[in-house]
């Protein structure tokens, strides 16, 4: 089948576009999702998607549990540093034309952020050698782990950041597939889009989990990049109490 090409009529891409596949190191996660490093060490961590942040290797490196899920495990190593290089060039395009959106605190500059997030590729690269027990190839919203599997489920910069790609009845399904793989809590970060829009359906997805027993909560996060990325949703599922499944270390 051939591959469809953008006409005069395709509305113009929102925001950044494709999703990229972007390698955040350990700090920013933490610091992202508003968590101290003995939170990610009480129990199973899952971070989907994974992409190729170092931030599940990083907890594995302080004596916890955490698995990544993206459908990009699989890919070669070489193939898949190649992509996230020219996604973080991509990124650093889309920044430049829209610098008045970004603060510099987090980050000092276009340079600083560079080293860092090559940084954190270098680490991913470091233990990723294809799909693995701690690179699960899956995708939401159907993940291959027993309910409860997890203390803490994150997610970062695809639900809510991608809203082209994702409509809302893929949220939900999303969001409900994380929370029944999580005993505590699932966190999402940010809740902008990448063209720096509060994503309007929220609220609803919050009052239909509500229903369902689902706890909901919006911090503030002390960490600043994309303006209007200063919050990070916590939901917690409802009544169930229990023990994490066994994962690997
Ligand atoms: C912008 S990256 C975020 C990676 C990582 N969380 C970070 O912040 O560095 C988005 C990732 O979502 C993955 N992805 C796309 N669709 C997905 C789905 N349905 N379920 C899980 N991951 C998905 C992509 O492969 C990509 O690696």
């Amino acid at each position: 089948m051939s591959e469809a090409r953008p006409s005069d009529r395709d509305p113009p891409p929102r925001g950044i576009g494709d999703i990229v596949v972007s390698s955040r190191p350990y700090e920013e996660y933490l610091a992202m999702f508003g968590l101290g490093e003995a939170e990610v060490v009480a129990g199973p961590v899952l971070d989907c998607p994974g992409g190729a942040s170092a931030f599940a290797r990083g907890v594995r490196a302080r004596g916890g549990r955490a698995v990544a899920v993206d459908p990009v495990y699989g890919t070669p190593p070489r193939d898949l540093v190649a992509r996230v290089r020219a996604g973080l060039e991509h990124g650093l395009r889309y920044l430049d034309q829209n610098r008045e959106s970004y603060v510099w605190s987090h980050f000092d500059s276009p340079e600083d952020l560079t080293r860092r997030r090559l940084a954190g590729l270098e680490e991913f690269a470091a233990g990723y050698t294809g799909a693995d027990e701690h690179h699960v190839r899956a995708e939401l919203p159907r993940l291959p782990f027993p309910d409860r599997s997890f203390r803490l489920a994150l997610s970062a910069y695809l639900l809510f950041s991608y809203p082209d790609h994702l409509d809302e009845a893929a949220h939900l399904a999303g969001l409900r597939e994380l929370l029944r793989v999580a005993r505590d809590e699932v966190r999402i970060y940010p809740l902008i889009d990448t063209a720096y829009q509060r994503y309007e359906a929220l609220d609803g997805l919050l009052e239909a989990l509500a229903a369902e027993g689902v706890t909901s909560e919006v911090r503030r996060t002390q960490y600043a990049f994309q303006r209007g990325a200063d919050e990070v949703l916590v939901l917690r599922p409802g009544g169930r109490p229990g023990d994490v499944g066994g994962l690997p270390r």
